[in-house]
Parts: C-alpha cells; sequence; structure tokens
C-alpha cells in the first residue's frame, strides 16, 4: 500500500485517501519535501544568491500547483498523530486549512502564465512564500 501511494504520487497518479495513516503521513510529506526542494533554488533567486532561471521558477510553480491540489486528502482524521509535525489545529480549522492550499495551488497555477522574467518573479513570488509562513506558524509544529 505504502509503495503504491508514493509511486502514484510520484507519477501524479490521482490516488485515492490511504486507508493507513501511516501512508497519509508519508504520502503529504513526500509532496511537501518535493514542493521545499523546488522551492528553495527560487528563494536563492529572489535573494540574488542565484541567477534568474524561469526553467527552476517554471519546475517550481508546477511542484507547489500539483502538490498543493493533492495534497488535502492526505490529512485524514485518522493521521493527527504519528511521525509527524501536523498540528492539531488542522482538524479544528479545517475550511482555513484547506482554503491555504487552494490559494497556493491557484496563485501557482496563474504565476506559472504571469512569470516570464525576473520583475515579474518579484512581483509574484514572495506572495506564494507568504502562504508557505501563513500555514506553517498556525499548522506546523516544528519538532
Ligand atoms: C495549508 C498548509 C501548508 C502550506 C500552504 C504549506 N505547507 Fe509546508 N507543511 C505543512 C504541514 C502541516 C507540514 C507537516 C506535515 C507532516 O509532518 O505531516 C509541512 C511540512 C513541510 C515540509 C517538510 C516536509 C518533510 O520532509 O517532512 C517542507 C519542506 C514544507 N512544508 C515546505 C513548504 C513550502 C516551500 C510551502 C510553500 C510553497 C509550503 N510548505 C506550504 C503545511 C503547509
Amino acid at each position: 500500500m505504502r509503495g503504491s501511494v508514493i509511486v502514484g504520487v510520484v507519477l501524479g497518479l490521482s490516488v485515492g485517501a490511504p486507508a493507513l495513516a501511516a501512508d497519509a503521513i508519508e504520502a503529504r510529506q513526500t509532496i511537501l519535501k518535493a514542493i521545499g526542494d523546488d522551492t528553495r533554488p527560487v528563494v536563492a533567486m529572489l535573494k540574488g544568491e542565484a541567477p534568474f532561471d524561469l526553467a527552476k521558477v517554471k519546475a517550481a510553480l508546477k511542484t507547489q500547483a500539483e502538490g498543493a491540489e493533492r495534497l488535502p486528502q492526505f490529512f485524514p482524521d485518522n493521521s493527527r498523530t504519528g511521525k509527524t509535525e501536523a498540528s492539531p489545529r488542522i482538524w479544528a480549522e479545517k475550511q482555513r486549512f484547506f482554503g491555504l492550499y487552494a490559494k497556493l495551488a491557484a496563485d501557482a497555477r496563474a504565476a506559472e502564465i504571469a512569470i516570464t522574467d525576473e520583475a515579474s518573479l518579484k512581483a509574484t513570488f514572495p506572495e506564494h512564500l507568504a502562504t508557505c509562513k501563513a500555514c506553517h506558524d498556525d499548522f506546523r509544529v516544528k519538532k
């Protein structure tokens, strides 16, 4: 089961909500790690530590959008505890939590078209980072 969920995630197939909490936790962490890995080089561009690279920006936006669209199914009620940094607040404020994923997905989809150069990157991308931070501040417990 775990294998098939991960394969589904990697291939971008739509998989049903996993039955086991551990599978859900692992699946969401895999997606979030990929979002982090692809977003990091863009943060370096914004800081002036790396040259502007549109291909990397587009890759990050695609990973953010596809990930944010798939993530909600990986927070079933039975996955509150275990090896996870997910805060219990998620399940108390589900609407606001899932709303932040919807915002990130919509912003990333729009930015896939809007970002064409360094200026449009600087005008647009910080908004996505603010959404990451807003959610992590309220819904992620650093362990
Ligand atoms: C709607 C809420 C939400 C948004 C938006 C969000 N995250 Fe997260 N993120 C979480 C939660 C919750 C966890 C902890 C998941 C767990 O441990 O089960 C997490 C974990 C992570 C992790 C650690 C994954 C691992 O290896 O376990 C990274 C990296 C990360 N997020 C990056 C990002 C970036 C970058 C963005 C924005 C582009 C972002 N996240 C947007 C909620 C969010």
